[in-house]
C-alpha cells in the first residue's frame, strides 16, 4: 500500500549545491533518519521520506515535526529568531518532505541515505529493490554503524555508487559525518557526498570501509575495556567514571557512556566483531555486558544498566 504525505507551504522551494544534489531519499525515519530527513529538508532540500512499512510512516513524521518546532521554539525563545520567521522555517521544511511507502519514489533522488534497523537479511531485500530503482548518477549512502558498506554495494549491484555516511546521534546537533568508501566507489561519487554532507553543515572525515570506522573502532572497545577492568577488581564503575572525566577530561566516564549508548547496542556491535574478527582482542565481549543485557538492564533506556537512570540523566 502507497501512502503520499505532504505538507503544502507556498514559497517552499528545491534547493541545489555543487554536489549535484537537490533531491534526498531517506529510508526509516526512527531515532537516526528522522533526524536525517529533517537536517536535510531544514537545509532546502526536497526529501523523499520512505518508511518500509505503513505503521511507521507517520510515527517517523510526527519525530521531524516535534523536532523542527522543538528546535525552532527555542531560537524564538533565544531571541535568535523571530516568531514569524520560526514558523515559516518549521512550514517551509515540513513542506519539503514527501513520505511514503513507496520505494519507486526513490528513483527521483541524487542521493539516498539508509537508515533502517541493522537487520542484515532487512538490508539485503531493501539493497535490491534500491539497485533496481535508482538513477546511474545517484550517491547510495549507508548509515549503519556496524556493517560492511561493501556487503551492501553487493546486494544493490551498484558498487560505485555506494558509500557509506554515517551520521551520529542525535542528527540535528552532532557536526560529525564519516564518509565511508569502498575499494569500488567512484572518485566522484565520494567527492559529491563530501560535498553534500558540508552543505548540511556537518564536518565530514574520510574512511575506509573498516568495523566501527574510526569514531566506534575506537570507541566500543574502549567501553569495554573499562568493562573489563571493573570485572578484574581493578576499580569500581563509579571510580572508573570519575578516573576518566577528570583524568582524561572526557564529559562523561565510559560505564555512564555505554549505559548512554543503550547495553543492547554496545552487545551487538562488539559481539559481531567478536564474531567475524575472532583473534583480535580488543573485540572481547565481557561478561558483565551480556549479563546485563540478559536481565534486561540496557543502560538509560531501561532506567537501569551499570548506573541508575532517571530519564535521560544518571539518578541523584
Ligand atoms: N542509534 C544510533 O545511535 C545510531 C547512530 C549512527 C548510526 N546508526 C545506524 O542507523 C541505522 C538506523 O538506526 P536507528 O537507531 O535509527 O534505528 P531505529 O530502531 O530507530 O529504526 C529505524 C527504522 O528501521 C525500520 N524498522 C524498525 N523495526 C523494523 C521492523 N521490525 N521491520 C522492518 N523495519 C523496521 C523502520 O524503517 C525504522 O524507522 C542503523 O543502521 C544503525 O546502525 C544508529
Amino acid at each position: 500500500m502507497m501512502t503520499i504525505a505532504r505538507y503544502r507551504v507556498a514559497g517552499a522551494r528545491s534547493f541545489s549545491t555543487a554536489s549535484g544534489v537537490s533531491t534526498v531519499g531517506v529510508i526509516g525515519l526512527g531515532l537516526m533518519g528522522h533526524g536525517i530527513a529533517q537536517a536535510a529538508a531544514e537545509k532546502g532540500y526536497k526529501v523523499v521520506a520512505v518508511e518500509l512499512e505503513e505503521r511507521f510512516l507517520q510515527g517517523g513524521l510526527k519525530r521531524i515535526g516535534d523536532s523542527v518546532k522543538k528546535i525552532t521554539s527555542k531560537a524564538v525563545e533565544k531571541g535568535k529568531m523571530d516568531k514569524a520567521v520560526g514558523d515559516a522555517h518549521i512550514a517551509s521544511t515540513m513542506a519539503r518532505i514527501t513520505a511514503t511507502t513507496d520505494r519507486g519514489a526513490l528513483a527521483s533522488c541524487d542521493v539516498i541515505i539508509e537508515a533502517v534497523i541493522e537487520n542484515l537479511q532487512l538490508k539485503q531485500t531493501l539493497y535490491g529493490e534500491i539497485g533496481r530503482v535508482v538513477k546511474d548518477s545517484c550517491i547510495i549512502a549507508s548509515n549503519t554503524s556496524s556493517l560492511s558498506i561493501g556487503t551492501m554495494a553487493g546486494y544493490c549491484g551498484r558498487p560505485a555508487q555506494m558509500i557509506g555516511l554515517h551520521f551520529f546521534n542525535p542528527v540535528q546537533m552532532m557536526k560529525l559525518v564519516e564518509v565511508v568508501r569502498t575499494d569500488q566507489t567512484d572518485p566522484k561519487i565520494f567527492a559529491r557526498a563530501m560535498e553534500f554532507s558540508r552543505s548540511l553543515d556537518k564536518t565530514p572525515v574520510e574512511c575506509i570501509d573498516t568495523p566501527g570506522f574510526i569514531v566506534n573502532r575506537l570507541l566500543v572497545p574502549y567501553l569495554t575495556s573499562a568493562m573489563l577492568l571493573v570485572e578484574r577488581g581493578v576499580a569500581t564503575p563509579a571510580d572508573v567514571d570519575t578516573a576518566m572525566k577528570l583524568g582524561a577530561g572526557h564529559p562523561m566516564g565510559p560505564m555512564a557512556l555505554a549505559d548512554y549508548v543503550g547495553l543492547d547496542t554496545c552487545l551487538s556491535i562488539i559481539g559481531g566483531w567478536q564474531s567475524a574478527f575472532p583473534d583480535e582482542p580488543a573485540f572481547k565481549v565481557p561478561e558483565s555486558l551480556r549479563a546485563k543485557v540478559a536481565a534486561g538492564k540496557l543502560g538509560r533506556k531501561t532506567g537501569e544498566g551499570f548506573w541508575k537512570w532517571d530519564g535521560d540523566k544518571l539518578a541523584a
